[in-house]
């Protein structure tokens, strides 16, 4: 057992909350939520149109895939847990119960400079997600059945740092994803900063701590070329200290 599994128990996957999470972490557009929308909005301009993207560990949220949706074409979404899926399919069917993301819409919408309406926009999000799936990226390649090989885009979101508490699985996790994307295509990772777990509730979660020296090094063994980083403070007691963000190409 590591020094940091001594300190800390974390929850079983069986126990988050999709909806916990979405509240605590995706309530409303403060500063945190304004810097993510606004990269993924910067980061897709850079990317341009493509046809595929897998959003890998993407939880019950969707925020990710609202400025994608406007650049490709189809969208694999993907989680370990099917409650997770489950909330996701709620939204891409306008289920009276679905989560509320309007708020997210209503501000990438004011990123766009074609004044599109928000419900076109939401209609192009619904749209792309082609298929949602179970896949588990810490298992074998072969146990994990996708259509497609490899894809245009691989994004992942607070998963591959926010699944682990050690390095050396976060390094082979890692390597998984980064083998998912096309050559000279495209990685979208985000990740807790200097995070020594995170909360949902009651419950903790495990996290390896990492920064942006950490990542950049990370990537570049894996001849990923980063093109665009940001960084931005978190100042709740949730166990981290800021959120990374980072668009990288397969060079
Ligand atoms: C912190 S949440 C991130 C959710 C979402 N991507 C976001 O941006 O908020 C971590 C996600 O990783 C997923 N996860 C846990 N173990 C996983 C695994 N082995 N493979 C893929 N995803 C996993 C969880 O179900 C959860 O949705």
């Amino acid at each position: 057992m590591s020094e940091r599994q001594l300190v800390c128990e974390y929850a079983p996957w069986e126990e988050f909350s999709p909806r916990g999470y979405l509240h605590e972490y995706y309530d409303k557009v403060g500063p945190e939520n304004e810097a993510l929308l606004r990269f993924l909005h910067e980061a897709y301009n850079i990317i341009g149109p493509q046809n595929s993207m897998l959003e890998v560990g993407g939880g019950p949220t969707i925020y990710q895939l609202i400025s994608a949706s406007q650049k490709i074409k189809r969208i694999t979404f993907s989680d370990y847990l099917p409650g997770n899926l489950e909330e996701v399919r709620l939204w891409q069917q306008d289920h009276s119960e679905a989560y509320d993301w309007s708020e997210f819409f209503t501000y990438v919408q004011q990123l766009t400079e074609n004044g599109q309406p928000i419900s076109a926009l939401e209609e192009m999000t619904r749209r792309a997600i082609d298929q949602t799936l179970l896949y588990d990226v810490k298992a074998a390649d072969s146990e994990n059945a996708l259509e497609e090989d490899q894809f245009d885009v691989v994004s992942s979101c607070f998963c591959l740092d926010s699944i682990t508490p050690d390095e050396k699985v976060l390094r082979t996790i890692t390597r998984r994803v980064v083998d998912r994307v096309k050559q000279n295509k495209y990685l979208v990772l985000m990740a807790l900063s200097e995070a020594q777990y995170y909360k949902v509730g009651d419950k903790t979660f495990p996290a390896v701590s990492l920064n942006e020296v950490f990542l950049e090094r990370l990537l570049s063994e894996m001849k990923m070329k980063i093109l665009k980083q940001g960084k931005v403070e978190h100042q709740a007691e949730q166990g981290y200290n800021g959120l990374l963000m980072c668009l990288a190409q397969k060079s």
